[in-house]
């Protein structure tokens, strides 16, 4: 089976350097027309120029494939539309939605001034907001769409000095899951992409010949796969060096305390057993856990639920 995107539109956020880059051509490589944004600006996310996008879609025309650069600063919904605008008009559908665009603003939490914090927040989640859902009606109507967060390592299990960049990057999953419940009898299928690469994002935190292991190439298989007609949805990937995860989030079966022992101290003694990952599962809906915990209750106490 060869993945294909002959005559999709894909929009890759961010595609102007790094990781964004390697997606965007290799979409065009298998058939896309490919917007390719980029703010052009720094690492922090100060400045903008269109040069960095407007190389990429040089890059993609050259190997005989068709793109167009947009320079949409994506925490800006107006800019935005305006892009999903442009590709609509010169191809008229968009069916993938690559949410790539990032900066970092790092500092330890105590150092952190409230701007950078919000900064990051604003491109990573209000920018996958504004494009996900300057897209998210026209998929709804023609009912298909694949649309992938770039979420982080740094927000799934922490890094230092990266409090504002891990809250941005696990907002983007919490934001997928809920997604994938609305979008699924639409046929529009979120996924998450956990990516590690060296970029200029990465390039001063790691020796360079951990660096050199780490191309963007090796992630965008990924992201491919998870825009694929045969996507999967709601799943997390985490992917670099040519290594290839699935990433869950899972609960404990827990612990039931009857209503005459519902002590904090009756929680500590139980911690080992709440915290005890036998048995242990994925839920797919936050519902779920209200079902869990009714049940259970319910069960240890003779109550016959209707
Ligand atoms: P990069 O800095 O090479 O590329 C990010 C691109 O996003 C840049 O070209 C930048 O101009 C663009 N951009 C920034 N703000 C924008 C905005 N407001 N509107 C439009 N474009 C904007 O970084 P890299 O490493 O390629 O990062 C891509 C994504 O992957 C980011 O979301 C990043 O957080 C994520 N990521 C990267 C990891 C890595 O190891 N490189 C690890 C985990 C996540």
């Amino acid at each position: 089976m060869t993945i294909r995107f002959d005559d999709q539109v894909v929009i890759v956020t961010g595609s102007g350097n790094g990781l964004g880059k390697s997606h965007a051509l290799e979409f065009a490589r298998r058939g896309a027309h490919v917007v390719v944004n980029d703010l052009g600006g720094a690492r922090d996310g100060s400045g903008a120029s269109s040069e960095a996008a407007q190389a990429v879609v040089k890059e993609i025309e050259s190997n005989g494939g068709e793109a167009i650069a947009n320079g949409a600063n994506v925490a800006d919904y107006d800019q935005v539309e305006a892009m999903v605008g442009q590709a609509v008009d010169k191809w008229g559908r968009v069916d993938v939605l690559v949410n790539n665009a990032g900066i970092l603003r790092d500092k330890t939490f105590a150092k952190m001034d409230l701007a950078d914090f919000q900064m990051v927040m604003d491109v990573h989640v209000k920018g996958s907001v504004n494009c996900t859902k300057a897209v998210w009606e026209r998929m709804r109507e023609r009912q298909y769409g694949r649309i992938v967060m770039t979420t982080s390592a740094s927000g799934l299990y922490g890094n230092f000095g990266q409090t504002n960049y891990g809250a941005a990057k696990m907002a983007l999953v919490g934001f997928m899951n809920t997604l994938c419940l609305e979008g699924q009898k639409y046929g529009i299928r979120v996924n998450a992409l956990a990516p590690i690469a060296a970029t200029r994002m990465t390039e001063d935190l790691m020796p360079e010949q951990i660096l050199g292991l780490l191309q963007p190439e090796a992630v965008t298989p990924a992201v491919i796969f998870m825009c694929s007609e045969e996507a999967p949805n709601r799943q997390i990937i985490a992917a670099g060096a040519g290594g290839f995860a699935k990433v869950t989030i899972q609960e404990t079966p827990g612990i039931f305390l009857k209503p005459d022992s519902l002590t904090a101290e009756n929680v500590a003694e139980g911690w080992d057993k709440i915290a005890d990952t036998k048995g242990e599962r994925e839920l797919q809906y936050g519902g779920e856990q209200t079902e869990k915990f009714v049940t259970g209750a319910a069960n240890m106490l003779g109550i016959k639920l209707e």
